[in-house]
């Protein structure tokens, strides 16, 4: 019997592991599987606990509002050394770039645990883009043990930094794994807003620290602009809890006709509503994964992406956050027929659906 920490914090955490999670449960007699939240997002993180019906061991409950990566990292590092002390686990598994990985992987070493990265090897070679992931995820990878890489080229960036290639497993993206299950089921909006929705639904996510202030606000002006001069479309906005966020973008979008600002929304709806979308907008990191198994268009309001596979398929494009570029960008999509069918093809080159069973199957020799 292996036991297994599974340590996560944030919203895209918990959507990526439960997936594994679930798998762990098929298996009771080759393994205990513990689960460690460090609540570095509180509601977010919640809604989808309750989701996948998942009952943390532990909870460090150490969200504070508009908190800092350092004092995360900090209560995050201080919380675990007790956890990992009682637990005496074989192995910590963690899960992509966060305060929350880094301060898992940390801790772990502290205590001489071995540690699991999944979703290893994404890279955009640019320190503080996006910040402070980039950093996050590379520090991990050189505190980890065993590295489950999404893709080819994730797997390649390791071999690059000289881990061993014995160490890497080739598993796809376990998002996926959790889309896939969301999206097969029957689901009817609750909110009246999202059921009578008409017309070209712009789905829009930002948060990356890196663009708060002026990149955040080119964005807004941007959608202004577009929801004003093009009544066809619907914008449809779920905005981060972080006040950063929010305090750029009501002000600059409230009350415009044509966009829907809202609440973060449950996992459930917000994989439905991209179903129902025509096009997405976005800075996060899961959302380039999920959109082109769903076969939409994606335009990454960011510098640069380490998520290329779906670039280079031409199914997404980086286009910065100039507010012009934005506009340009999206009226390319409304006015040519034939390029907004070309980014709409579905392509999986982040997984298929299968990754935790493999991540699982590893482990039980790893
Ligand atoms: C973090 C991750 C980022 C991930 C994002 C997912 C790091 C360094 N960054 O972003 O990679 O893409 O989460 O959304 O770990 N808040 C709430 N309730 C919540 C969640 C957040 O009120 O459920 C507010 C709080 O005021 C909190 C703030 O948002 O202080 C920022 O949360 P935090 O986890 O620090 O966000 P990021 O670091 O920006
Ligand atoms: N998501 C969600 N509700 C929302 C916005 C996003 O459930 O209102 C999901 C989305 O489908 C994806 C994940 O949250 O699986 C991405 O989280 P986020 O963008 O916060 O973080 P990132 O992926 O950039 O780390």
């Amino acid at each position: 019997m292996r036991r297994v920490l599974v340590v996560f914090g944030t919203r895209p955490e918990a959507i990526k592991l439960a997936p594994v999670i679930k798998e762990f449960g098929k298996y009771p007699e080759r393994f205990q599987c513990i689960t460690c939240v460090t609540a570095q997002h509180r509601q977010m993180l919640d809604q989808v606990l309750n989701l996948f019906e998942i009952e943390p061991d532990h909870d460090l409950n150490i969200m504070q509002k508009n908190q800092t990566p350092k004092e995360a990292l900090v209560n995050a590092l201080n919380g675990l050394e007790d956890v990992y002390a009682g637990e005496k686990s074989e192995i910590v598994l963690v899960q992509g770039d966060t305060t929350t990985t880094l301060a898992a992987s940390l801790a772990a070493f502290y205590q001489r645990i071995k540690i699991g990265h999944i979703e290893a090897g994404l890279r955009t070679g640019d320190k503080y883009n996006p910040f402070p992931e980039e950093i996050n995820r590379r520090l991990t990878s050189h505190l980890a043990d065993f590295h489950f890489v999404p893709t080819v080229r994730a797997r390649d960036n390791l071999l690059k930094e000289g881990i061993k290639e014995k160490k890497i497993f080739l598993t796809g993206n376990t998002v996926i794994d959790a889309l896939l299950e969301v999206a097969g089921r029957d689901y009817e909006f609750k909110d009246t807003r999202l059921r009578e929705l008409k017309g070209k639904v712009i789905l829009v996510t930002a948060h990356r620290r890196e663009s708060f202030g002026q990149p955040l606000e080119n964005l807004c002006l941007a959608l202004k602009e577009i929801a004003q001069k093009t009544e066809a479309v619907e914008i449809v906005y779920p905005v981060h809890l972080n006040p950063r966020v929010q305090q750029t973008v009501y002000p600059l979008l409230d009350g415009v006709p044509n966009i829907h600002l809202l609440e973060p929304l449950d996992y459930e709806p917000f994989v439905h509503l991209m179903k129902k979308s025509w096009l997405i907008l976005t800075d996060s990191g899961g959302i380039q994964e999920e959109a082109p198994s769903l076969g939409k268009p994606v335009l990454v309001t960011r510098k640069v992406t380490e998520r290329p596979e779906a670039v280079e398929a031409g199914t997404a494009k980086v286009i910065g956050t100039d507010k012009e570029t934005i506009i340009e960008n999206i009226h390319l999509l409304l006015q040519d027929e034939s390029v907004y069918r070309r980014m709409s093809r579905a392509i999986n080159p982040y997984g298929d659906g299968r990754a935790a069973e493999r991540i699982v199957r590893q482990l039980e020799s790893a």
